[in-house]
């Protein structure tokens, strides 16, 4: 890790994350979930991959808007992002407990979380099934588990292909041609491998987890929003793996410019998949049938 708390990191996901957009989808799904939260009672809610804390802080205001006593956790594997959401956080008017490390740190909270957020990270892991597993066993009965992304098998909207390939095709070019001595490797890295919906809903079913909805939302990404991205290091290292992260930045800045400029285009749609499911009563691991049926197929509401 090179990031160090307390140091401003210049390749963070912050900035992309301040985006209306980005914002609105991310709201929808949090609102949904703690919509699902029993009225009464004290809620313990876990915000995992907190990052610099734009989930949290929604969490945190559905939590208010509904007047619910809560104790929120916050948990990331980097220093330097969970200092920047500490800051973000610094007037929430809700106190949070802020935790360094991964899923593996939900093991200090017992069986008892009531809700767990796992938002824009999960296509970032390696062992996807280990990690549900864990969110799984940190649930308690009938808890609730809302995770999205928006790298996954589903995720360009028709007739957006054209955009993404002139973007990679333009940052390659200018890093060719402004550094040739950088290799680009064609391996593409884990954030890359992209599962659809119909299959992160089976592998939260076979952990005890139930979908109770499955959507695709769609959000309207400007020119910004791809260059802000662009200079995100998990994006960076996903998109042009071994180059170095400023120069991956500023190819991936140039190339987004040109592609929007040859296509003439002024907001590329795209895809998050939302999702929501419930912690089965009982220990059982059992998955029947409900669940995204693929990519592309209706979400679960709009089948019943
Ligand atoms: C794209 S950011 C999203 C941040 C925030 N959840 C949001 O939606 O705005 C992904 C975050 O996942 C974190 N992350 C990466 N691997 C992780 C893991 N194994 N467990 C938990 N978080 C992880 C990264 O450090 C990063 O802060």
């Amino acid at each position: 890790m090179t990031d160090i708390a307390g140091e401003i990191d210049l390749f963070s996901f912050d900035p992309f994350s301040h985006h209306e957009f980005y914002l609105e989808v991310n709201r929808s799904l949090v609102e949904r979930a703690i919509a699902g939260l029993p009225a009464g009672g004290h809620r313990t809610v876990v915000d995992l991959g907190c990052g610099t804390g734009a989930i949290t802080e929604l969490v945190v205001s559905a939590l208010r808007a509904r007047q619910l006593d809560a104790t929120v956790v916050a948990v990331e594997p980097s220093p330097a992002a969970l200092a920047e959401a500490r800051r973000r956080l610094s007037d929430a008017g809700m106190p949070v407990r802020w935790l360094q490390g991964d899923a593996g740190e939900l093991r200090s909270l017992g069986h008892d979380v009531d809700a767990l957020f796992f938002c824009n990270a999960i296509h970032l892991i390696h062992d996807k099934a280990e990690t549900v597993r864990m969110i799984a066993e940190a649930m308690a009965p009938g808890g609730v588990v809302a995770i999205n992304s928006t790298f996954f098998s589903g995720c360009y909207v028709a007739d957006t292909e054209r955009f993404y390939r002139m973007w990679t095709i333009g940052a390659m070019r200018w890093l060719r041609r402004e550094h040739p001595e950088v290799p680009v490797s064609r391996d593409r890295a884990e954030a890359m491998r992209w599962l659809s919906g119909a299959e992160y809903a089976a592998m939260l079913g076979e952990h005890g987890l139930d979908v109770e909805y499955c959507e695709h939302e769609q959000a309207e990404m400007t020119l910004e929003s791809f260059q802000d991205i662009g200079r995100y290091r998990l994006f960076i290292e996903g998109a042009l793996p071994g180059v170095p992260i400023p120069l991956g930045a500023q190819a991936l800045y140039r190339g987004a410019a040109d592609a929007f400029a040859q296509l003439n285009l002024t907001r590329v749609p795209r895809n998050w998949l939302q999702i929501i499911a419930r912690r089965r009563p009982g220990s059982g691991t059992t998955w029947s049938s409900s669940g995204c049926r693929d990519a592309t197929a209706p979400a679960l509401d709009e089948r019943r």
